[in-house]
């Protein structure tokens, strides 16, 4: 069927601004320090500060970091989640901005999450104690 240059025109847009949420979503990696009182009061300041260092100090144009309220985790904090497009997200725990460092160089350039700085990671510890 002939579409009508009105239809057509609004496929159009829709399709531009899909790709404008996508580019908005997926490309580049985001980087989300958890800032609530818990956060602030375990040292997430420093981490986030050190985070807006590195990535600054490397000209790492794809990365941003931002912060958000509370993750829920308070015995972990600071807490830092890194979204990267199409992939799961990753969550680092008990950060200080010596941690960060390492995440940046190794995570956030070269793709290899820190796995001993991860949730998972500590919680599997806790678990064997
Ligand atoms: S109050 Fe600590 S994580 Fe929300």
């Amino acid at each position: 069927m002939i579409k009508s240059i009105q239809e057509l025109e609004q496929i159009r847009k829709k399709a531009l601004e899909e790709l404008e949420f996508r580019k908005q979503q997926g490309e580049g990696i985001r980087v989300v320090v958890g800032m609530a009182t818990c956060g602030i009061a375990a040292g997430a300041r420093p981490v986030m500060l050190k985070f807006v260092e590195e990535i600054q100090k490397r000209n790492l144009q794809n990365v941003t970091v931002v912060q958000t309220g509370c993750i829920g985790l308070c015995k972990y904090e600071p807490i830092v989640e890194v979204y990267e497009p199409n992939k799961e997200k990753v969550t680092y725990v008990k950060m200080t901005p010596e941690k960060v460092s390492r995440v940046v160089a190794e995570h956030i350039v070269n793709g290899k999450p820190v796995y001993e700085y991860t949730i998972g990671y500590e919680e599997a510890k806790e678990a064997n104690k």
